[in-house]
């Protein structure tokens, strides 16, 4: 039996390599740096299989030029780069990695919540400066964490991990979502249902959990910001796009919000210029990037894609009602 050609956009990490080295002829972009656009449509032309990263597109302009293409494999729990109807037209499985992620982001996310409030960042770069000239009582106070409101925006498996660390800050959680989680859920992290304008008034911290979708593209617009406290802190850990960046710079300006900590952009890795101030902590897009995790993440990836050449379900589709055993 001929062994199915499958193209991968990035090395991936040895343990997805063995899994996917031992049934499928593949090859492997050898950067890490993406392929330009050109490499990807000429490799995927004779390929019925592609795992690719959330930076690249998978739309109908490369499904077109791919016919034999069966499963597309994204090393990413969002998937908004995929055009899943397109997919679905052509009769191919798309796939993410959901569960591996969850509780490293979360972790994330806390990291850009206490460093934006502890104003760490600042620090660092005094305490490497050479100009820090020793304890002083008013120097770079940021706000207390313990104590106060998180407000959680999407109330999923990462927002739970999210507000399941907020226990040990003695913190008073509350949620939006467009549908209320189960009351035991509720009770074990303390979390209260909220609506979203109740969220914004009340929130001293406000996390961002939802996935990329038309209704949550620019979510978090002037209105919001006009509505939130000013001191408090937006974090987003989740898409770039579900932030109107031009109103937050404006709501920064105006010192509507105290300050914001960002993992994820609008048009990554463009950065807003007006983001680049003392009171807003930038990370490039990491809140996954441990070791563990993302080898965890090509490894599900490199499943989804030797399952479906198996005969079996791949385990996170997308479409699975297209699903064909061969
Ligand atoms: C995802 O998986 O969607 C993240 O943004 C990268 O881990």
């Amino acid at each position: 039996m001929p062994r199915p050609k499958v193209y991968s956009t990035h090395p991936l990490f040895e343990e997805a390599r063995k899994i996917l080295d031992a049934s499928c002829d593949i090859h492997y972009w050898g950067a890490t740096e993406r392929p330009p656009r050109e490499e990807v449509l000429r490799r995927v032309k004779d390929r019925e299989g592609l795992i690719c990263l959330l930076t690249e597109r998978i739309n109908d302009e490369l499904l077109r030029t791919a016919p034999k293409l069966r499963v597309v494999a994204n090393v990413a729990v969002g998937f908004d780069n995929i055009d899943v109807d397109a997919c679905t037209k052509r009769g191919v499985i798309a796939t993410n990695t959901p569960g591996v992620l969850d509780e490293t982001t979360a972790d994330f996310a806390w990291t850009l919540l206490l460093a934006v409030a502890r104003r760490l960042v600042e620090g660092e770069a005094l305490a490497r400066s050479g100009n820090w000239k020793g304890w002083n009582l008013d120097q770079l106070c940021g706000a207390d964490v313990w104590g106060k409101t998180l407000g959680i925006v999407g109330f999923g498996r990462i927002g739970r991990a999210v507000a399941r660390r907020s226990l040990g800050f003695q913190m008073k959680v509350i949620y939006a979502d467009a549908v209320r989680a189960p009351e035991d859920i509720e009770r074990s992290v303390s979390a209260e249902f909220r609506d979203m304008n109740s969220l914004l008034s009340d929130s001293d911290f406000i996390s961002l959990h939802v996935p990329l979708l038309p209704e949550t593209r620019g979510l978090f617009d002037a209105a919001k910001f006009f509505r939130m406290k000013s001191t408090a802190f937006l974090i987003n850990t989740s898409r770039g796009p579900v932030v109107d960046e031009a109103a937050l710079v404006a709501a920064l300006e105006n010192k509507k919000i105290a300050g914001a900590a960002l993992d994820v952009y609008e048009n990554e890795p463009f950065i807003h210029p007006g983001l680049k101030r003392p009171n807003v902590v930038l990370a490039p897009h990491l809140a996954s990037a441990s070791l563990e995790t993302r080898s965890k993440m090509a490894v599900m990836a490199a499943n989804n894609v030797v399952a479906l050449f198996n005969g079996q379900r791949p385990a996170n589709m997308l479409n699975p009602d297209i699903f064909k055993k061969r």
